[in-house]
Parts: C-alpha cells; structure tokens; sequence
C-alpha cells in the first residue's frame, strides 16, 4: 500500500545507526499582548527593549536590597532564571551558597544568590565531586543548562585568577563525565584557537578532577531569545546578525566550521547590543572537498546517473513510496547540529560539509527575527526537515539540490509545487499571526515590516521598505541551497544591510 504524502529518497534514507546528535528546539509561546497600532511614534532605531534598560538598571539595585528579605521562589521563576542567565538575581530562594565581595560594580550581579533546595544540592554535589574547585572559585547560581554541560556563574576567589580585563564575574561549563574524552579536548582546543576576538568566548582556564572536566569562560550578560525575538526592531535585527557574522568571520578565518549555529548558543544581550558566540562542543575544521565524498563538488549528478547507480535495485522500486526491504548501501555523513538548523547538505548527507552549514544556520536565525517566529522551522526528522524546506525552495529546485548531492528526490504532496519568494513567506508569517489573535502589541516592530512588505512579498517604495529589502537580501544570500553560492560571512557583511555597522571601528579582544 503506498502512503500518501511520501518522500522518495534515492539512494535509501538515513541508517538508524547514525550516532549524531539531534537535539530538540525550544519552543517559543505567544502571548497576546493588547491592540495593534502601526509604529508611527517609534523611532526605527529604538526599541522598547532599549527604552525599558534604563528602567531595569534602576530596579535591579532596589530589588537586590528586597532579595535580601524576601523568602520564596516558585519552581517556574527558577526555570526562567536558569533560562534567561541573566544573573541579575530578579527572584529569590530560600537559602544562598556563597557571598562576594563587596567591591563589585553595579552591573554585576548581586552580594547574595538565592537558591532553592535542588540547586543549593546540585552544587553541593558538584563542589563535594570536584575538590579544590571552590578554593579557586566560590560558585554563585546556576545559569544554564545544555544537552552535554550545566554552566554556573562563579567568581573567582582571588582576582589575579583572571586575565587582566576580564570582569569578575565567570562561566564554569561543567561538561558531563558521559562526553568523549575526545569530544571534550575537542572543544577546548578549539575555544583556545579561538580566542582574541569580542564576538566569540575564549578559554580562560580549564578545571580537571578525574573524569570532571570544568572549562572557565567569561560570563555574558544575555536574555533569552524568546524574550526579545518578537520585540527587536530592524536595527536591533542588524545589530544582532552584525555581531553573529563577525563571529563567524572570525572562527571561519581559522577554519572552524561551528555546526551548532542557534539562538541558545548566541548569547545576545538586546541592552547593549553586543552578541557572543559560544558552545564549539560540536565544531571542527573544515576541510577541502574531496571528490569521492560527494558528487557536489564536481557539479552533481544528473537523474539518468542516479538511476545508473541504481540499475541493481530498479526491479524493486515501487512505481511511488520507499521500497520495503531497502538493500542499497546507506549513506552515512555528519549531522550533528539542531533540528531546524541543519542545512540542506546536512540533511542529503553530504560528505563535504564545509563552512556554509553555519551561514545556513545565521540565515534561520534571521528568518526567525524577521517573521517574529520561533522556532520557524518545528520537524521531527530530517524528512521533515527536508519537506518543510521544500515548502519554500520548491520541488524542482530541491530536486536539482538532492542531484548535487548525489541524491534522487521525489515528493508526491500535491500542495507543495512552486518556490514562495522570502518576502511573501515572512510577511504571510507575521500577518497569521495577527489574525490569530493579536499577538503582537501595540508597539511592536511587526506592525513596522507589514507597513513595509505586502502578503505578496511586494516591498514598498520607502524608506522603511528600502531598509527591509536590504534585510531580506542579506536572509536570501545565506538561505541558497547550493554551499558553493551561499555567501560567506565576510561577503555578507559588505552588504548594504550593515553599511551603518560597518564603518564603525571594531574594538578587538574578548571583553
Ligand atoms: N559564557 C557564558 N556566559 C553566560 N551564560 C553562558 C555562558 N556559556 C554558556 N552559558 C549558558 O549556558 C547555556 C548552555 O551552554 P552551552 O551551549 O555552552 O552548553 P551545551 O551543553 O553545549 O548546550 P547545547 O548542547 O544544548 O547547545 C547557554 O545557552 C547559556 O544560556
Ligand atoms: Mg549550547
């Protein structure tokens, strides 16, 4: 019986013995928030965000001297703390593990960390396995936690620990003892490549007891991606990719493919506008094509070559699905990286994965920020993954994409036909979501990209519409399904779109 809406790979899908990692989105909850208004009284660089900082700066002080006095926290703001790793100590517990100095400068977190009973055990469990971790250092909360590391927010007990303009206060990224020994020099070898540079975090001490592996970095201010995503205005957008790309710039210049490109691992402080690049736990170098890998890097196949190649097995196609009992030998390639993220080389198992896998990655990232969705792209596997990319790019140009690879692909789902240009696609984006229920508020810069681009994707002949089109171009020559024609990061960022950035004097270094 052949299924409906079927996806036919040739040669066969993906051996369930791939070991690589893939890892779950966190899913963005939209929260109606009162009447639409367009943006008239909203200078387009400034974003509410922006105009709240000075206001939060205020209330962190007062509220640090409430803490003290306060005497509960609800499991749900200790999730929110741990997620936004603000360390600004905006909820309380009911005990605290350590106390700081008293010298510390106003922006830095608060005299006393309050933790509920689970976070006071698992630092005493974590402290209690690993002697002499707190002569060094006096652990202060938990910030957050990925799928192979916890990361804690420390302060060094003496401050010559630390390199001269490192401010005081630290990340220790406890790696689980589950990850390889290989995978863990892997990745402090590469963040000690890679240091020097304001965009991407360096080493600044590693930790070792046993089989416990602690990697010291500097701690970023940050908030969570789905606190500000719907809010950032176009030029907090291009503050935001600026800051992305020259990370990328920068780890691409040593030949460092990053693979794990997404909002959690960009920590982004919308306040200052200044963007991190961190977690190099799956990165490696990149490395040339190599011609036996992937037909890609010769110009790809034809689809009379993929039947060639499939001449053995031609009996037992049936006329549309998967064949039952698939003989052919599966194809195996990296695919480490996040589901949603991963770009089409990725997902056709492309032996010759090089760079642009992570400029794919950034142009999702600006996908999200400019549709005002996250996560935009929600498959559960890579089929998906692949089908939801053809729902933009087309049947025939993922056909001719899968060729490249080395791939036949076929697609039977009568809806999906023709390319949707980007324009249309996030304006269609941010328009659904107002039908569905007023989720934007009044104030918020989507109102601003529907004045600009209409549900055709027609943009307008304005100024705001001029800054938009130079967006878009900058999201379309990072989205190209082709690596070899994607742009990389020192291209994309001599497009227009950054002009403003461009010329201002980027000061070096890591704080
Ligand atoms: N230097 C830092 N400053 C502030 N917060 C940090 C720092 N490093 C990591 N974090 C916080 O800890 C989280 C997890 O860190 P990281 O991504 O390095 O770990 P991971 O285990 O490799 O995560 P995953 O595999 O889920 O991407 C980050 O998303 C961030 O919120
Ligand atoms: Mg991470």
């Amino acid at each position: 019986m052949i299924e409906e809406d079927n996806v036919f790979l040739v040669p066969k899908k993906g051996s369930s013995k791939d070991k690589e990692k893939d890892k779950e989105n966190d899913k963005g909850v939209l929260k109606p928030q009162g009447k639409k208004l367009l943006p008239k009284d909203l200078h387009p660089n400034e974003s509410i965000l922006e105009q709240a900082h000075n206001e939060k700066n205020k209330k962190v002080f007062k509220k640090r001297k409430v803490e003290e006095v306060a005497t509960t926290e609800s499991d749900n703001t200790t999730a929110k703390r741990s997620r936004t790793g603000t360390g600004t100590g905006t909820d309380v517990g009911v005990s605290t593990i350590s106390k700081v100095s008293d010298d510390q400068d106003m922006c830095e977190p608060e005299t006393k960390y309050a933790l509920t009973p689970s976070e006071n055990q698992e630092l005493y469990s974590f402290t209690s396995k690993f002697p002499g971790l707190e002569e060094s250092y006096r652990i202060l909360q938990k910030i957050g936690e990925g799928t192979f590391s916890s990361v804690y927010l420390a302060k060094p007990v003496a401050k010559n620990l630390l390199p001269k303009g490192i401010k005081s206060t630290v990340a220790l990224k406890r790696i689980y003892v589950t990850s390889s020994p290989q995978r863990i020099y892997n990745e402090l070898k590469l963040l000690y490549t890679l240091r020097g540079h304001k965009n991407v975090a360096p080493l600044l001490d590693v930790l070792r007891h046993e089989d416990q592996v602690v990697a010291v970095l500097p701690y970023y201010e940050h908030s969570d991606f789905r606190d500000f995503y719907r809010d950032l205005p176009l030029f907090g957008i291009k503050a935001y990719m600026f800051d992305l790309l020259k990370a990328l710039e920068f780890i691409h210049s040593k030949d460092i493919i990053h693979r794990d490109i997404k909002p959690t691992n960009f920590l982004y402080d919308p306040f200052t506008r200044r963007g991190v690049l961190v977690d190099f736990g799956l990165a490696e170098i990149d490395m040339e094509p190599i011609t036996n890998k992937c037909p890609c890097s010769f110009g790809g196949y034809t689809s009379n070559m993929v039947r060639q190649l499939n001449v053995d097995y031609a009996g037992q196609f049936p006329k549309n699905g998967y064949l039952k009992d698939d003989q052919r030998p599966g194809r195996r390639a990296n695919r480490a990286g996040t589901r949603g993220f991963r770009a089409p080389e990725v997902l056709f198992k492309c032996n010759n994965q090089s760079k642009k896998i992570d400029i794919w990655s950034a142009g999702v990232m600006l996908l999200t920020l400019l549709s005002r969705r996250f996560p935009f792209f929600n498959s559960t596997d890579d089929i998906e993954a692949i089908m939801e990319i053809t729902n933009i790019f087309g049947i025939t140009e993922m056909k001719e994409c899968a060729l490249f690879h080395g791939l036949e692909f076929d697609c039977n789902i009568p809806k999906i036909k023709d390319k949707i240009s980007l324009e249309a696609l996030i304006a269609n984006a941010v328009m659904m979501d107002c039908k569905e229920g007023d989720t934007f508020g009044e104030d918020s810069p989507a109102w601003e990209l529907l004045a600009a681009i209409d549900k055709k994707g027609v943009i307008q002949d304005s100024e705001v519409g001029r800054e938009y089109a130079q967006a878009i171009t900058v999201l379309k020559k990072c989205m190209v399904l082709n690596p070899y024609e994607r742009l990389d990061a020192k291209d994309l960022l001599k497009l227009p779109f950054f002009d403003e950035f461009r010329d201002i004097p980027q000061e070096s270094g890591s704080e």
